[in-house]
């Protein structure tokens, strides 16, 4: 057993290229030829194979660090105890480049046809391969672009891979693509022209000198490109698993090492923040493109803002299969609301994320309703409805008073609880438009008339599409009334970042026993979901009782 440094092998003389990838972790044991690391250039990968079998003592770099050749990267427990003594690190480091690279000769010269433009020299330049350092042929595996489309210098044409490495080939000029003359699957060689780019340059200008001199700017591709990734097509031992066979043929890639896509399309990915296993990729052997990317994002951002993924699907959970209904009878389709679609994702949200559960209990109101009735009057010449609604406002912040176990939101940071010092109810309100949730603020400060005033007004601009934002947030705890409507019970979904919400269903005269007999009481069903991350069971059963005997006794309710 020896220790050793593994260090970076030759690169073809690029430098400071990053680090996108480790796939060893310290403990690891590895074997000949295992990939190590993935390095990027901007136009380039390559993987880092270990140079022999060993345990990974250290990892000396980690992702996003720059390396050059001869960069020391991780610490290896050689297996090999033959291999003692005559270690060294120029031994070690990943198996060498067969031979040096020399620094990449220029690509053939363009051709220039001269335009007939007054203003401006139209010239038909060929686009030709670069030296691929040392790799006889290698595979076209993706074209970026059509014959038509305009281009800027360095838009990516097309991508090449060996057995290790893919490279974009870059437009070595802003123009017109005429034509090209590859397929995907295509080998090709350095030097054959691929295609042709129809480019315009003002007479005399350094780009159009430039074309007529043998160094098209396809050189600066060469030398941005190819020379790291000759390095990597020389430098990866032959006997490495090629990377395609590793990844394509797996149906699923759950490892975002397996995934099979080049530079540019990882450098996309990164860009956009994509995970890229979960993206489809339909170029060869189901390689991902740019244009997978592009759309997975696009088709996440469609669903996000139609909320069509709140209602088909979420979590990882499988959408609901498309249906055409129009087989089963007539049908027309409506357009949903802004508001139902948010209130649709939000509700998905809010079901998927919180582990819900909900009590039930009665309040016996038939004193408070008696108060009620015996106030309305006088509330009406006050300019005030006097509903239920004001005075089950009033209980549940005196109650999240009481109880603060309630009066809270789970942080962010997974670590922490917000213990709320403020109590602001929100009422769950039925609009045209959907459902609102307008937030009446510092409810246990208030009266019963001022609640019933502040609570019609923001009922009516909920209704009248005024409400402001800041009017519909800040919510300690919602009240949803079916009351009015009916019903004997149900479960409303709590409001994140709410824990908990209160679903009131319609009184009703029931028989209650007194202990000596049955007397008519006017009973009032209520279901209190809440959020059991943030909520035990005992806690909603002190909460509960309070609430429901505030209820029952309308003077301590005033008190
Ligand atoms: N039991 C019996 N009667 C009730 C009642 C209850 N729980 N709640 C209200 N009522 C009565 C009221 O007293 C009133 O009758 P009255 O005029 O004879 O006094 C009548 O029903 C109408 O009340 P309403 O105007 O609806 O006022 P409200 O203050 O009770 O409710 C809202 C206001 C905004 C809560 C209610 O209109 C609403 O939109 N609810 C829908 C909530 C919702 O959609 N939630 C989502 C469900 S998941």
């Amino acid at each position: 057993m020896s220790k050793l440094t593994v260090t970076v092998p030759d690169i073809g003389g690029a430098e400071n290229v990053e680090i996108i990838e480790i796939n060893v972790a310290v403990g690891d044991s590895v074997n000949a030829d295992q990939d190590l690391l993935v390095l990027e250039t901007d136009k380039a990968t390559m993987e880092i194979p270990c140079p022999q079998a060993g345990k990974v003592q250290a990892l000396l770099v980690k992702v996003g660090d720059k390396v050059s050749e001869g960069s020391a990267i991780l610490e290896l427990e050689s297996a090999d105890s033959a291999d003692t003594e005559q270690n060294n690190a120029e031994q070690i480091s990943a198996e060498p480049a067969a031979a040096a690279q020399e620094p990449a000769p220029a690509a053939p010269a363009a051709e220039i046809n001269a335009g007939s433009a007054a203003d401006s020299v139209e010239s038909l330049i060929d686009l030709v391969v670069p030296d691929l350092g040392g790799a006889s042929e290698v595979t076209v595996i993706e074209l970026c672009a059509r014959p038509g489309d305009t281009l800027s210098a360095d838009d990516s044409l097309i991508v090449l891979e060996s057995d290790k490495a893919s490279m974009d080939i870059p437009a070595p000029q802003g123009g017109t693509l005429k034509e090209l003359l590859i397929n995907i699957g295509d080998k090709v060689k350095e030097g054959q022209v691929y295609g042709r780019l129809l480019t315009q340059e003002q007479p005399g200008s350094a780009a159009s000198a430039q074309q007529t001199s043998a160094q098209p700017a396809l050189n600066k591709a060469v030398e941005n490109a190819p020379a790291p990734t000759a390095a990597a097509v020389s430098a990866v031992p032959v006997a490495a698993a090629p990377v395609v066979s590793e990844t394509t043929n797996s149906a699923e890639k759950t490892d975002i090492h397996n995934v099979y896509a080049g530079p540019s399309s990882r450098r996309l990915a990164r860009q956009l923040g994509v995970d890229l296993t979960k993206v489809k990729g339909t170029g060869d052997r189901s390689r991902i493109t740019k244009d997978d990317i592009r759309d997975y994002v696009k088709a996440l951002v469609k669903q996000a803002e139609s909320g069509v993924a709140a209602v088909t699907s979420g979590a990882g959970i499988p959408a609901v299969p498309a249906v055409d209904f129009a087989q089963f009878g007539e049908i027309e389709l409506q357009l949903m609301s802004k508001i139902k679609k948010v209130t649709a994702a939000n509700m998905s949200r809010n079901w998927l994320n919180v582990p819900h559960v909900t009590q039930f209990d009665e309040a016996d109101i038939t004193d408070l309703d008696a108060f009620r009735a015996s106030m309305k009057a006088e509330a009406e010449k006050q300019g005030v409805k006097l509903t239920p609604l004001p005075f089950l406002i009033k209980a549940a912040a005196s109650a999240l008073t009481l109880e603060p176990s309630f009066n809270v939101s789970l942080h962010h940071d997974g670590e922490h609880m917000v213990q709320k010092h403020y109590v602001h109810i929100g009422i769950a309100c039925d609009t045209p438009n959907g459902l609102m949730v307008p937030v009446l603020r510092d409810a246990d400060k208030k009266g019963i008339y001022q609640i019933a005033r502040e609570a019609s007004e923001l009922i009516e601009k909920a209704r009248n599409g005024k409400l402001k934002p800041n009017e519909m947030q800040g919510g300690c705890f919602t009240i949803s009334s079916l009351g009015a409507m009916g019903g004997t019970g149900f479960t409303p979904i709590v409001n994140a970042p709410e824990v908990a919400i209160m679903g009131v269903s319609k009184a009703q005269i029931k028989p209650q026993w007194n202990g000596k007999e049955f007397v008519p009481r006017n009973m009032l069903p209520l279901a209190v979901s809440y959020d059991h991350r943030a909520i035990n069971g005992a806690d909603c059963g002190r909460f509960f009782t309070t609430l429901v005997a505030l209820l029952s006794d309308v003077r301590r309710l005033i008190l």
